[in-house]
């Protein structure tokens, strides 16, 4: 017997999020912030989690109901029990991990970065990875079914001068991203990662103003699409990748990045 969504009989496309129970990291800002509301939009419960709690209580929030924040450091693996406890005690059993929290240092030539920085870098944006997905696998094997997207970057897919860490950590998510799409599909999870390129956040926006943020803006205006992206354009993909319209998608690299990589 074929039993259909609801409200896909209804004629609504919600391509499977309406009730959905999502964990999203690194969401007190930037691109978690969007992707936390956009998911929410769409009928989806959505457990925020950020080092910055001020922040991340506000976006939680102003979403209302059917959004928790958990104060939580993602290189921290007790942090993560936590949060899947919170999740599954508001919600029920999570069905989307998100894993966008990251860091980015300045530039710096590999032989000047101290091995106490590349650690945390890697901690941060790489061992994250990792420890996300070992703590909500069996939650979401307990659901049934479900999506995980990590968020590396276009320097998780290209060289980037006077990045190492932060390049390293970023193609170990791409590479990881792969290996858990092998190892997770018998279980009903697909796995696939996003590269954005220049994106206005936080991130890329230096202490000082309208003035430091003009050599970004310049770097942009080279770009095939000549301009930084917008965290919604990032929030798309991640949303899309995250749905039940991406029903035949694993294990890929799917670049925003106005065509950086090109
Ligand atoms: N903005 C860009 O141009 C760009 C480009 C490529 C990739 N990315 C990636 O996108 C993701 C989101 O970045 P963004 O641009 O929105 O930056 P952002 O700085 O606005 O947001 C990152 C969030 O992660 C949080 N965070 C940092 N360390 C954490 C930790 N240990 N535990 C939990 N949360 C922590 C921060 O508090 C912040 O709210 C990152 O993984 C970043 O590497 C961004």
């Amino acid at each position: 017997m074929h039993v259909g969504h609801p409200d896909k009989e209804k004629g609504m496309n919600t391509d499977g999020l309406r009730g959905a129970v999502a964990i999203v990291t690194g969401a007190a800002g930037g691109i978690g912030a969007a992707t936390a509301r956009m998911l929410a939009s769409r009928g989806a419960n959505v457990v925020l989690t950020d080092v910055n709690q001020e922040q991340g209580f506000a976006v939680a929030a102003q979403i209302g109901e059917g959004a928790r924040f958990v104060a939580h450091d993602v290189s921290n693996g007790c942090d993560w029990k936590t949060v899947v406890s919170v999740a599954e005690d508001a919600f029920g059993s999570v069905s989307i991990l998100v894993n966008n929290a990251g860091i980015a240092p300045p530039p710096l030539p590999l032989h000047e970065v101290s091995e106490a920085d590349y650690r945390r870098v890697v901690d941060v944006n790489q061992l994250s990875c990792f420890l996300g997905m070992k703590a909500v696998v069996p939650s979401i094997i307990r659901r049934g079914s479900g999506a995980i997207v990590n968020v590396s970057s276009v320097a998780g897919l290209k060289a980037e001068r006077g990045a190492i860490a932060y390049t390293a950590s970023k193609f170990a998510v791409t590479g990881m991203t792969k290996v858990a799409a092998l190892d997770l599909a018998g279980l009903k999870i697909r796995v696939n990662s996003v590269h954005p390129g220049l994106v206005d956040t936080p991130m890329v926006r230096p202490e000082g103003g309208a003035q430091a943020f003009d050599p970004i803006l310049q770097f942009a205006a080279g770009l095939p699409i000549p301009r930084p992206g917008e965290p919604d354009e990032i929030a798309n993909l991640i949303v899309f990748l995250a749905s039940d319209s991406a029903s035949f998608l694993t294990g890929g690299s799917y670049a925003a990045d106005g065509g950086w990589t090109l």
